[in-house]
């Protein structure tokens, strides 16, 4: 039935997030009875820890099950901030900090309080997906700083030739998604030396900062020297380091004028986030921390089978990503040995069909001739993908 529904447009010049297309297609497949390999979701394969779910089971029993404060109760800002000062050393107050329904609406809500129509925000590809959307939403413009040719590694200099009179923001994030870098803590201050002295913001996205290898060390801009940190957003999310994806738990510490615009912002949208999850961040945050580096030793040792296998690939050269759960090989190799199979959209989609293998083209990230390859997923199900995709890929390329 048509409706003649015209969408407003700062939302119809927005793209549906195509890492929930892949798994969307992967489910169609599931439901026609086969067995789907699944690298595609950026999604942890553990379940909540034990402690965390007690937590929530006793604030059901206690009936903590109301409104809260629209920021998040006292209680769980005390423990992020507690948590924020224990990593970096950082001292916040509880009007820098909000509480949210996952680091989306963190982010979301940054982005809308900050930025007018026609600003330029800066954005290092690949990026996560979302980042260039949001900024579509609040009617600016995303200047995309490719940093490819340096291994995927953003600097200070590429910021600065990137910067144009109507630059308002610039977002890390580190580790990133997709592709696994860590931004070194020398060069993360020089970066946001750049961001101060050109009157722009930083907002930094650290949702995998827990999830990051030795020898590279987790670097929080909460850690940089007070006039940076001035300027500076510190986006978290309880989603991927401890495994609560489901219970939408993120938070933002920074300038408290920014921070309470995103309180208001958040108090007519969504209010809280919902008090049972609260409760829950309160003890994945202070609680036992065994659970975390239990993840953390296994993402290491999936990653560490991954990318040599990914290189015994003909055709497929991986780096070792240093942070987050996602590999990005490229693949222009494969692309270019083949007559049908040219884009890495088109790799992806073929990979799906022929491997029953779904991951996420690195177009979607804005960076052509990758794949993004997530290991939040059993070391039995990355070995038999592994094994279905060389074949996949033998066929292409000999066919
Ligand atoms: C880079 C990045 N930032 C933020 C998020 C937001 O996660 P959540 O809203 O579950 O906290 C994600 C999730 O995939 C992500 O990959």
């Amino acid at each position: 039935m048509t409706t003649n529904f015209i969408p407003a447009q700062r939302v119809a010049s927005m793209q549906s997030s195509s890492t929930l297309a892949v798994l969307q297609k992967a489910e169609n497949l599931r439901r026609a009875g086969y067995e789907v390999y699944d690298l595609g979701a950026g999604e942890p394969d553990f379940n909540t820890p034990n402690n965390i779910k007690l937590a929530a089971h006793k604030a059901i029993d206690e009936n903590f099950t109301r409104y809260t404060p629209a920021a998040g109760t006292v209680e769980i800002k005390r423990a992020i901030i507690d948590y924020i000062a224990a990593n970096t050393g950082a001292n916040y107050n509880p009007q820098q900090v909000v509480v949210s329904a996952g680091g989306k609406q963190t982010i979301f809500n940054a982005i809308v309080t900050l930025i007018n129509p026609g600003d330029d925000v800066l954005i290092p590809a690949p990026y996560w997906v979302t980042f260039p959307e949001i900024v579509t939403f609040a009617g600016a413009n995303s200047v995309i700083i490719d940093t490819e040719s340096n291994g995927f590694q953003l600097t200070a200099e590429m910021v600065e030739a990137h910067l144009t009179p109507k630059s308002r923001l610039l977002i890390l994030n580190s580790p990133s998604n997709p592709s696994g870098r860590v931004v070194d803590p020398k060069e993360f201050e020089r970066i946001a030396e750049v961001v101060v002295k050109n009157n722009l913001w930083l907002l930094s996205d650290e949702c995998y900062y827990q999830f990051t290898y030795q020898p590279h060390k987790p670097f929080s801009a909460a850690s940089l020297r007070d006039e940076l940190r001035a300027r500076t957003l510190v986006s978290g999310s309880l989603s991927k380091t401890y495994a609560m994806t489901g219970w939408r738990l993120g938070y933002a510490l920074g300038p408290q004028d920014w921070i309470a615009e995103m309180v208001k912002v958040q108090s007519h949208s969504t209010s809280n986030p919902a008090s049972i999850s609260q409760k829950a961040a309160i003890e994945a945050l202070s609680g036992s921390q065994e659970s975390l580096k239990e993840m953390l030793y296994e993402y290491r040792r999936r990653r560490d089978y991954l990318i040599p296998a990914l290189n015994q690939i003909e055709g497929i050269e991986c780096v070792e990503p240093e942070g987050a759960f996602y590999a990005f090989p490229n693949v222009k190799k494969v692309l270019d040995s083949n007559s049908k199979i040219k884009s890495s959209a088109d790799l992806a989609d073929y990979l799906l069909e022929e491997a029953h293998i779904a991951l996420t083209a690195g177009s979607a990230f804005g960076t052509e001739g990758y794949l993004r390859i997530s290991y939040a997923t059993s070391m039995e199900i990355l070995q038999r993908a592994i094994d279905k995709m060389t074949e996949a890929i033998v066929k292409l390329v000999k066919g």
